[in-house]
Formats: structure tokens, C-alpha cells, sequence
């Protein structure tokens, strides 16, 4: 059966990738940043990762508000950085395993997770970025990236949400998922977005690290504490876009009850968010 090898989560913030991109890792506002990346890179590098699936929201770039699914998973043998308004990221485009996506597909529908599913689909910075940031490849950098892909979008844009008990469950299904393939693959999981943030409204710009440092505290030991609270309180406590952390749920919920952080990053700020990373493996 295939395996899941481990997980990292992360901030996906477009201007991450634009920093990348444009040669800024260095400059003093983001190097505090960038500094926190590289064990994370050593620890993906470590993992090896055949598939990598990454949980991730599309911002505008292919799901608009008129149709918005909750859940949805790709299955295209390729994917390409869309342009989110400063061009396409010169990035290689990503492999895809379409038969894995398949399996996946085929297992959630059977565990009543009703999906959208995708043949074709472009990538934004919800994906793009937590990629450059675990595998390496800003602009130029790679010549290919050393892992197939499966993008599955959550819904954090268009009330309702899933709600995090939801998104965990989700991430449970997963994992059945992955123990019934019949390959030898390892599979990494990539959960992004958050941390606080909220980027519209009176109070754009809200960030609350208590409440960031309490998630990192809880997500590997007490991942109950965190799944028991409403979407609401989320949204009050970490901003509106600082509920994408439910996508940090979903890779939880594939993991075992017992797991071990590896590594843990967290700065305040990164443009408009407060910006965490974790690194996990089952016990
Ligand atoms: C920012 C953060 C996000 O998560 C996002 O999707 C878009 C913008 C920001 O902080 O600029
Ligand atoms: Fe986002």
C-alpha cells in the first residue's frame, strides 16, 4: 500500500512568492522569514515524497463565486501557476498522477464526500508557494519538480465553509484512501494558508498570534481542542482568511492520533499575515 510519509503545513502567501521570485529572500524584511525555510526543506527533502497532495483554496484564479465547490480534487497530468496579476510564475509545471487522483477520487465519493473533480485545473499561489517554499523552485531555480501532484481545494472564500470537524473528516478519508492504494508510494501531504489574517473590511490587517500559537501548540498533541471549535471562532480569532487553518485540519485529520512535530516556524508578518510552518510525522 501506499504511505503517508509526513506532512508539513504552511502560510501561503502570494508576496512569499513574489519575494522568491524577484531575488527579496535576502532583503531584512524577509529574511527573518526565509531564515525559518530551510530545516523545512532539509525535512521534505528527507521524506522524498513520490505524490505530494496539497490542500489548498483557490483565491479568483479558476473557481469564481458564482460556482464554488466545497471540496474538490484534480486528476489532470499536469498543472500550471495561472497568472494572478504578475504573470504566470516562471516555475516548471507540475506532474500529475492521474491514476492516484482517481483512486482518491473513486475512495472519497465511496466515503460520502461528494467532490468536484477536476481534468483540468491552473494553480495559484494557495499551491504554488508552499511548493517553492518545501521542494525549493522559485523562479528558474528547478528544471523539474521532484514529486507528482494531486491539488485538492477546500472552500474558504464563499460562506458557508466547511467546518473544521468537517475538514478533519476529510483528511481521515484521505488517509483510508491512501492505505488502499495498491502502490508503494510515498505520499507527503501539504496543508496551507492561514496563519491570522484578514484582508478585507474595517479590520484588514488583524493579525492575533496568541491565537496562531495556541493552534501550533495544540495541532500535534490535542488536535480535538482545535477541531471542536466552530468555524466562527476562527474567523473572529484568527481573521477571515485566517479560518484557511482548516486546511491545516484536513492534513491533521490524515495523520495518526499520535504524531510528532519535527519542526515549527512562526514570524509575524509576511504582507498581511502572520506566517506559521510545521513539519510532522506519525509516532
Ligand atoms: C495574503 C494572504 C493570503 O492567504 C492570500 O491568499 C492572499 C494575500 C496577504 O497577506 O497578502
Ligand atoms: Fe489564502
Amino acid at each position: 500500500m501506499a504511505q503517508l510519509v509526513g506532512v508539513m503545513t504552511t502560510s501561503h502567501v502570494p508576496s512569499i512568492g513574489v519575494a522568491m521570485d524577484t531575488g527579496l529572500t535576502f532583503d531584512p524584511y524577509w529574511k527573518p522569514l526565509f531564515d525559518g525555510y530551510g530545516p523545512a526543506k532539509d525535512f521534505v527533502r528527507d521524506l522524498a515524497p513520490d505524490i505530494t497532495i496539497v490542500v489548498y483554496n483557490d483565491h479568483g484564479l479558476e473557481i469564481f463565486l458564482d460556482r464554488v465547490p466545497t471540496f474538490g480534487v484534480a486528476a489532470a497530468p499536469e498543472y500550471v501557476s495561472g497568472d494572478e496579476g504578475w504573470g504566470p510564475r516562471n516555475i516548471p509545471a507540475f506532474k500529475g498522477d492521474p491514476a492516484f487522483s482517481w483512486h482518491l477520487i473513486e475512495h472519497l465519493v465511496a466515503q460520502e464526500f461528494d467532490l468536484t473533480m477536476y481534468q483540468e485545473l491552473q494553480v495559484d499561489h494557495g499551491f504554488t508557494v508552499p511548493m517553492s517554499i518545501a521542494f525549493g523552485g522559485r523562479s528558474g531555480e528547478i528544471a523539474a519538480w521532484p514529486t507528482r501532484v494531486v491539488p485538492i481545494n477546500v472552500n474558504c472564500i464563499q460562506y458557508p465553509l466547511p467546518q473544521p470537524r468537517r475538514c478533519f473528516k476529510f483528511g481521515q478519508a484521505i488517509r483510508r484512501a491512501i492505505d488502499a492504494y495498491p502502490g508503494h508510494e510515498r505520499v507527503m501531504i501539504l496543508g496551507t494558508g492561514g496563519m491570522s489574517h484578514q484582508l478585507q473590511g474595517e479590520r484588514a490587517g488583524f493579525m492575533q498570534p496568541a491565537f496562531d500559537r495556541m493552534f501550533l501548540d495544540q495541532f500535534a498533541p490535542n488536535p480535538q481542542a482545535l477541531i471542536d471549535l466552530p468555524l466562527g471562532t476562527y474567523m473572529k480569532e484568527a481573521g477571515h482568511e485566517g479560518a484557511e487553518l482548516i486546511m491545516w485540519l484536513v492534513a491533521r485529520g490524515a495523520m495518526n492520533a499520535d504524531i510528532n512535530e519535527v519542526y515549527r516556524h512562526y514570524h509575524v508578518s509576511a504582507s498581511l499575515t502572520a506566517a506559521g510552518l510545521g513539519c510532522y510525522v506519525n509516532a
